[in-house]
């Protein structure tokens, strides 16, 4: 089985307020971006990272990751599905993908082989998820609770998400040609009717959204070492 990484990095993270996109901010002598392909590029069942682009950026090269033999860099889209897609254009129809966030660097080996071991249940695919622990409020309009949501069951998703490359890049192609909402890759796979599996992991794989979490992600990449 050949495994693949596509990270989609050419999004801007407006809601940062930085003048840097985020996955270029410093976290612990190195870039979010940096973390996040390293811990990629060092597994030893993924083949290639695939990094998706803003044709305007001006960053990716001075990274030392840039030059990896295992890297491949192509320019992304308008949107998220966008960028993924253009790196799965060049990837094999055989070959099976984890689509990891840029700005997720907290990730660990243990979490990427617990996905990559799932394929053998669940061959449509799944995707790392942190159980919800707070309790659950539906609101209407005015902030007013309108029913508490039953939290069992319920899933924060994460990346990476693992799924066969030919599945995906269909599912992703139709549901965005059809207007669909995509937020994360399985959710172009639900839309055509595949349902992924969720598959726990650490709850410390922080997407890096505010500048708070930059703290965080600090903290919990020392923990880690
Ligand atoms: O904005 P958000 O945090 O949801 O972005 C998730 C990931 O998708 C980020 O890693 C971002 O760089 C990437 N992205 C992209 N192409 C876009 C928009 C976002 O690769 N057009």
């Amino acid at each position: 089985q050949q495994i693949i990484a596509i990270v989609p990095a050419a999004g801007i993270g407006s809601r940062m307020g930085a003048t840097l996109p985020k996955q270029y901010l410093a976290l612990n002598e190195q870039t979010i971006l940096g973390h996040t392909l390293d811990c990629l590029l060092s597994h030893p069942s993924i083949e290639k990272v695939v990094v998706a682009l803003s044709p305007v950026d001006d960053y990716f090269a001075e990274l030392p990751q840039a030059v990896h033999p295992k890297l491949e860099a192509v320019i992304g889209g308008k949107e998220r599905a966008d960028s993924v897609l253009a790196g799965l254009q060049i990837a094999d129809a055989g070959a099976w993908v984890l689509v990891h966030d840029a700005a997720r660097p907290c990730l660990t080996h243990a979490d990427i082989d617990k996905l990559i071991a799932s394929s053998s249940a669940f061959p449509q695919g799944a995707i790392l998820a942190a159980p919800v622990r707070d309790t659950m409020k539906r609101t209407n309009a005015e902030g007013v609770i309108t029913a508490t949501v039953c939290r069992e069951q319920l899933w924060h998703a994460l990346t990476p998400q693992f799924f066969p490359v030919h599945s995906l890049k269909k599912n992703l192609t139709d549901a965005l040609a059809a207007g669909a909402l995509i937020t994360d890759e399985a959710s172009a796979m639900e839309w055509a009717g595949i349902m992924p599996a969720v598959v726990s992991g650490r709850a410390d794989n922080i997407k890096v959204t505010h500048p708070d979490d930059l703290q965080l992600a600090s903290l919990f990449l020392k923990s880690h070492i």
